[in-house]
């Protein structure tokens, strides 16, 4: 592929800030996508500074109006959409099933869901009529098995995996791959906030594999693959990257 254009969206923190910024370590033509318009043109500049050609757009992925506007804007910059990483979402507040209100639900769905799909289907609408593209959604272990007191996350997480299969066999014989990356513990805002003090990340750590949350900069890695023409044969899949995480039983002490 010669110069992808690549979009992320939640691109100012985190895991979207890491692909972003390993993309234009490999000089991608990028859009980088998020709520915050001083933090967005900064992200931009250093994405510029690193060998990109960068644009910040300001889109929040719960409005239809909005991501159409993204994706309308990066083919305007750009000519065309190569790979997409869909990857803006939010825990919500953890709390017990009991707890779950209609505002709380749309709290968490109306991003990781909703967002997903209307992600999606501009995306689909530019890479439909240019044959093919890449698109990587970002799930979660959260969404490969349940974990208590996060019912409203686990659902969303696990509407990714769903949504992606459905999609990839939308897009598989128009050239359109769509897989999603499920991290475990990843170090992030998201994760400090989720996992709350010290104790309860050391807790965690103990029983992770490696003890250790993996780094924004290898789900970066493993995005960069999926999103890639080396994953060619790659469609509808869901790649858990976890530390070993989900290859066990983790109430036995690990190491
Ligand atoms: N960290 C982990 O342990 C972990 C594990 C598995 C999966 N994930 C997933 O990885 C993705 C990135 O999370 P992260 O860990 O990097 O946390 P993060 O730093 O909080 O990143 C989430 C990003 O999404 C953006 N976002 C949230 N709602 C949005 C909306 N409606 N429209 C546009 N952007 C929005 C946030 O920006 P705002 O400032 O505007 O909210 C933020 O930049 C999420 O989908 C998350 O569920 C994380």
């Amino acid at each position: 592929m010669a110069t992808p254009v690549v979009l992320v969206t939640g691109a100012l923190t985190g895991i979207g800030r890491a692909v972003a910024v390993a993309y234009a370590r490999e000089s991608a033509n990028l859009v980088v996508s998020g709520r915050h318009e001083d933090a967005g043109v900064e992200l931009a500049d250093e994405l510029g500074k690193l060998g990109a050609q960068a644009e910040f757009v300001q889109a929040d992925v719960r409005r239809d109006k909005d991501m159409s506007q993204l994706i309308d804007r990066t083919v305007e910059r750009f000519g065309q959409l190569d790979i997409a990483v869909n990857n803006a979402g939010t825990a919500g507040t953890p709390g017990p099933v009991t707890d779950i209100t209609d505002e709380s639900y749309a709290a968490v769905f109306d991003t990781n869901v909703l967002g997903t799909l209307l992600s999606m289907k501009h995306e689909f609408r530019a890479m439909l009529p240019q044959g093919g593209g890449s698109i990587v959604n970002v799930s979660s272990t959260y969404g490969v098995m349940g974990f208590p007191d996060a019912t409203l996350y686990v659902g969303s997480k696990h509407a990714v995996v769903g949504i992606t299969k459905a999609a990839a066999l939308e897009g598989a014989a128009h050239g359109i791959r769509v897989n999603a990356i499920a991290p475990g513990f990843t170090q992030t805002a998201l994760y400090e906030n989720f996992t709350g003090g010290d104790d309860t990340r050391d807790a965690v750590n103990s029983v992770l594999p490696m003890h250790r949350p993996g780094k924004p900069e290898e789900v970066a890695a493993a995005v960069l693959y999926m999103g890639s023409d080396k994953a060619s044969y790659l469609t509808g899949q869901t790649i858990v990257l976890d530390g070993g995480l989900t290859a066990g039983w983790p109430l036995f002490p690990v190491g």
